[in-house]
């Protein structure tokens, strides 16, 4: 079995064993085999949108010689059973195509499907809806691969409706006990700062401004406080 990388073995650590698995736009299908290879979980499926990175999944899966996993040519969970999707994985994909597929699979608001989602752009429209919608992310750690820092989020269906402040629409609940998390919250902080720089003495702007620079400051402290300043 060939080792995943840093991103997805966080992802795959979110996790819970014993429970079936089903990881959403699968692609390579790397995950696939590590769930299924492990003996830890239940059924193991994979989707994706696209045929093309189907039978790329199915190419890898044949390599490591890992058979007991089923392939699912379809749009997000369409046509997955919710027996097969304790764990809901979906990863790698813009915050609003994970919040749409999220919308278009009524089951994942039973309340007892754990969903890990790393969204590759968009975080903070993923938090806001998921918020709005009554999900709570219960984890969320930032990992680094090939140059780009994730947030990975294991969120749960509870119906509590929430709205989320500016800075944890940034940031969500990431605390700054581990490096990748500090430095995700230091890019957020040069975001909101150079947000609040570029709109200076921008007409209608200010409103805008004033926010992205309380955000900033906000983001500033949390640095600070982490840093022992
Ligand atoms: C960049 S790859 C990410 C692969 C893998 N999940 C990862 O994180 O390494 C995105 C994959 O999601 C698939 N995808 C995009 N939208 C999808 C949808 N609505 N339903 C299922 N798969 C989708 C794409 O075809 C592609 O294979």
């Amino acid at each position: 079995m060939r080792q995943l990388s840093q991103r997805l073995t966080l992802l795959a650590s979110f996790a819970v064993e014993g429970k079936s698995v089903c990881d959403v736009g699968t692609d390579h299908g790397y995950l696939l085999a590590h769930f299924a290879l492990s003996g830890k979980y239940g059924l193991v499926t994979g989707t994706d949108i696209n045929e093309k990175p189907l039978k790329n999944a199915q190419k890898n899966l044949e390599k490591l010689g890992v058979g007991n996993v089923k392939l699912v040519f379809c749009d997000g969970l369409s046509a997955v059973a919710r027996e097969a999707a304790d764990n809901v994985i979906i990863a790698g994909m813009g915050g609003e195509v994970i919040a749409g597929i999220i919308e278009r699979t009524p089951f994942l608001k039973d309340g007892s499907v754990r969903l890990i989602l790393q969204p590759t752009t968009a975080a903070f429209y993923l938090r806001e809806y998921l918020a709005q919608n009554g999900f709570l992310v219960e984890r969320e750690e930032a990992v680094e691969e090939n140059r780009k820092l994730y947030s990975v989020m294991a969120v749960s269906f509870t119906g509590e409706k929430r709205t989320l402040s500016d800075t944890e629409k940034r940031i969500g609940i990431l605390d700054t006990g581990k490096k990748d998390n500090i430095r995700y919250i230091e890019k957020q902080y040069n975001i909101c700062q150079k947000c609040a720089d570029d709109l200076i003495n921008v007409d209608g702007k200010e409103e805008e401004r004033n926010r992205a620079l309380a955000t900033a400051i906000k983001l500033k402290a949390i640095l600070e406080e982490a840093d022992g300043t």
